[in-house]
C-alpha cells in the first residue's frame, strides 16, 4: 500500500472538513477548530460540510452508482462529493453514538460508493483523518490504522 504523507509547504493545501453530527455543537466546533488551525499554521484553503439540516438519503443499493457513474440520489451529498473532488485533504468528525459513528456519518460513507464508482481513482492521493467526540464513554471502540 502507498504512504501519502501530507505535504505542508505545498502552496494552498485545500482541507475539507465534515462534521457529521445532526447538531451544531461539539463536533462542528471540533472540526471548525482543524479546519482554523490548518489555515492559521499552514495556510490552507478549507471547505466545510456540516451535515446539520441537510437531507442525505440512505444507500439504496440500487447499484445505478456502478453502472451510470452517479448516484441515483440528488440530494446534499452532492456538495460531499463537490468537496472530496476539490480538496487534498479530508477531515471526518463524528460524534460517538452506541459506541459507534453516528448515522450521519455511516451514510455519507455508504453514499462514498458513487464517488469512487464514477472515477475509481477519485480519492488516490488524498489524505483523510478523523475525529470521534463522546459525551461519556469516550470515544469509539475502532482502531484506525494508517
Ligand atoms: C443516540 C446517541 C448515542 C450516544 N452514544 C454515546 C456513546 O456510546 N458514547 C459516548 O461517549 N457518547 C455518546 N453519546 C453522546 C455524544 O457522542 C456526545 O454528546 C457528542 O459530543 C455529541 O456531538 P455533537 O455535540 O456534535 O452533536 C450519544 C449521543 C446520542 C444522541
Amino acid at each position: 500500500m502507498d504512504i501519502v504523507k501530507l505535504d505542508l509547504a505545498k502552496p494552498e493545501l485545500k482541507l475539507f472538513g465534515i462534521s457529521a453530527s445532526p447538531r451544531i455543537a461539539a463536533t462542528d466546533w471540533i472540526v471548525r477548530a482543524g479546519l482554523r488551525y490548518a489555515t492559521d499554521n499552514w495556510g490552507a484553503k478549507t471547505r466545510y460540510f456540516s451535515a446539520h439540516g441537510k437531507k442525505i438519503n440512505f444507500c439504496i443499493h440500487c447499484d445505478h452508482c456502478i453502472k451510470e457513474g452517479e448516484c441515483i440520489h440528488n440530494d446534499a451529498m452532492n456538495e460531499v462529493y463537490s468537496g472530496f473532488e476539490w480538496a487534498d485533504a479530508i477531515l471526518i468528525g463524528t460524534p460517538v453514538y452506541q459506541g459507534t459513528l453516528s448515522g450521519q456519518a455511516k451514510v455519507i460513507m455508504d453514499r462514498m460508493r458513487a464517488f469512487v464508482a464514477s472515477n475509481p481513482h477519485a480519492l488516490r492521493g488524498k489524505l483523510g483523518a478523523a475525529v470521534a467526540d463522546g459525551g461519556d464513554r469516550i470515544g469509539a471502540r475502532y482502531q484506525v490504522n494508517t
